[in-house]
């Protein structure tokens, strides 16, 4: 039988994992794969999946649990499994759950279409290698269709930097940057597809090199676009926050005034500990220029609780560090020892239920903050980038610079559109407001 086979993708992680999932349909799609939005008519599943902590890791078995029935009423039916933890437990993911067909590490996507041809033939298929070479350069290129107005956009995968609790320079592999001229023609393209936002990823993002100027001089060549109004970037580390990045956050206009910015504990030892080369003074200093920079950025970021050796007077640097650095959004997860980092073998693991306690404080903290500083932008204008209708009849929904979730009652107002609101009110997860004129 001939006609299109249907392709379902199944992404979990990081927006890496997200833009990596629109590249594998692309990279299918060549094949004669569609994509459609459910397992249960799929030729193919793919579960693109994150190894950063333990419970990300083990959903990949329970899902693929799932498919047995789809597998058995459907022998033809190939399923794989892509990202980190395929590329962490290679063919040990074959051995524990044996209908798996495909196990593709993150920097083999490229050889997807040769994958393919090899799975039709009946094979199994592991790749886990990590070449020295840009998988992006042998991708084929964006399609042209339509797009949302925002969209993700690789620039840096990999990392270098070793924190002793982190799987992803593991799974990830070194850092690699892509030259300047494909991002720019990338970027090119998704505007003509109707994008006005390109947030730039990395899982080190700041460490760009693929232009001379670093990652600040990428954000103004890109900022050159016509018809893209603007950019982001993320994940950032703290020390590569380079001087010309923050003038950057000053004087381009196109890039939003916010910053994730992850500094994992405000306590020095345990910074030392994680491997993070930078103290919570140093930190905090580096916020300040920034906000010199850009007095009304809005900060980010990521903690890590309960990680091995922390007493209760660490955790109290992290709950003062929250205060100080006046984070708008704050991520926090209970410290998960990964197999394979130094942390995991260390003495001083934290009690569950310590951990768990401290979590539940910070995070209380932390909707506090979050909430405060929210509910100090009811009057203010905000620019919104509106994406698509709400969730109410007559609403659109988009994002402001700060990338607050904004709501107004306009339906008129196409996906798209950029317009200046004053903010009216503000509810847990977003705020309301009106167009002006
Ligand atoms: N490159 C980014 C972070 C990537 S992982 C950076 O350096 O900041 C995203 C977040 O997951 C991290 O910032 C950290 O807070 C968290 N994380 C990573 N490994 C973890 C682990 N073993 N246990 C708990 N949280 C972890
Ligand atoms: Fe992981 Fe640290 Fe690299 Fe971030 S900087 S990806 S936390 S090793
Ligand atoms: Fe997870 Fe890999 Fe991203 S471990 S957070 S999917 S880089």
């Amino acid at each position: 039988m001939s006609g299109p086979r249907k392709l379902f993708i199944k992404t979990y992680g990081c927006q890496m994992n997200v833009y990596d999932s629109e590249r594998m349909a692309e990279a299918l799609g060549g094949q004669g794969y569609v994509a459609t939005d459910t397992p249960d008519d799929a030729d193919m599943i793919l579960l693109n999946t994150c190894h950063i902590r333990e419970k990300a890791a083990e959903k990949v078995y329970s899902e693929l649990g799932r498919y047995k029935g789809l597998k058995a009423a459907n022998p033809d039916l190939k399923i794989g499994v892509t990202g980190c933890v395929a590329q962490a437990e290679g063919q040990e993911i074959i051995r524990r759950q044996p209908m798996v067909d495909l196990v593709v590490g993150p920097q083999s996507y490229h050889r997807l279409p040769e994958m393919e041809a090899r799975l039709k033939a009946g094979e199994r298929v592991v790749d886990t290698d990590m070449p020295e070479e840009d998988k992006f350069a042998h991708l084929k290129g964006r399609g042209t269709a339509r797009r949302a107005p925002t969209a993700f956009l690789t620039v840096q995968e990999g990392c270098d930097k070793f924190c002793s609790f982190c799987v992803v320079p593991y799974t990830r592999g070194a850092e690699v940057s892509r030259p300047a001229d494909r991002v720019l023609a990338e970027a090119r393209a998704l505007v003509e597809a109707g994008v006005r936002e390109i947030t730039l990823l990395g899982q080190n993002v700041n460490a760009y090199h693929g232009h001379a100027g670093g990652l600040a001089g990428l954000i103004r060549a890109l900022a050159d676009i016509d018809g893209l109004e603007r950019i982001r970037y993320t994940t950032s580390h703290p020390n590569d926050m380079d001087d010309a990045l923050i003038a950057a956050h000053g004087e381009v206009e196109k890039l939003m005034p916010y910053l994730h910015l992850p500094v994992q504990s405000g306590s020095d030892r345990i910074l030392k500990a994680m491997n993070r080369k930078h103290t919570a003074e140093s930190y905090l200093r580096l916020i300040e220029r920034v906000r010199d920079a850009r007095p009304d950025l809005h900060l980010s970021g990521d903690f890590i609780v309960g990680f091995p050796g922390e007493t209760e007077a660490d955790f109290e640097d992290t709950m003062t560090i929250l205060r100080e650095a006046g984070y708008g959004t704050a991520f926090s997860f209970r410290y998960s020892p990964r197999p394979g980092t130094p942390a995991a073998e260390r003495a001083g693991q934290v009690a569950p239920d310590v951990a768990a306690e401290r979590l539940a404080r910070l995070q209380a903290r932390i909707t506090e903050q979050q909430r405060a500083l929210q509910d100090a932008m009811v009057g203010r204008e905000v620019s919104v980038l509106f994406e698509k209708p709400g969730r109410l009849p007559g609403q659109m929904v988009g994002k402001s610079e700060y990338l607050h979730a904004v709501h107004v009652d306009a339906s008129e107002i196409a996906p798209g559109t950029i317009a200046p609101v004053v903010l009216l009110a503000s509810a847990p997860n977003s705020l309301s407001g009106r167009i002006i004129a």
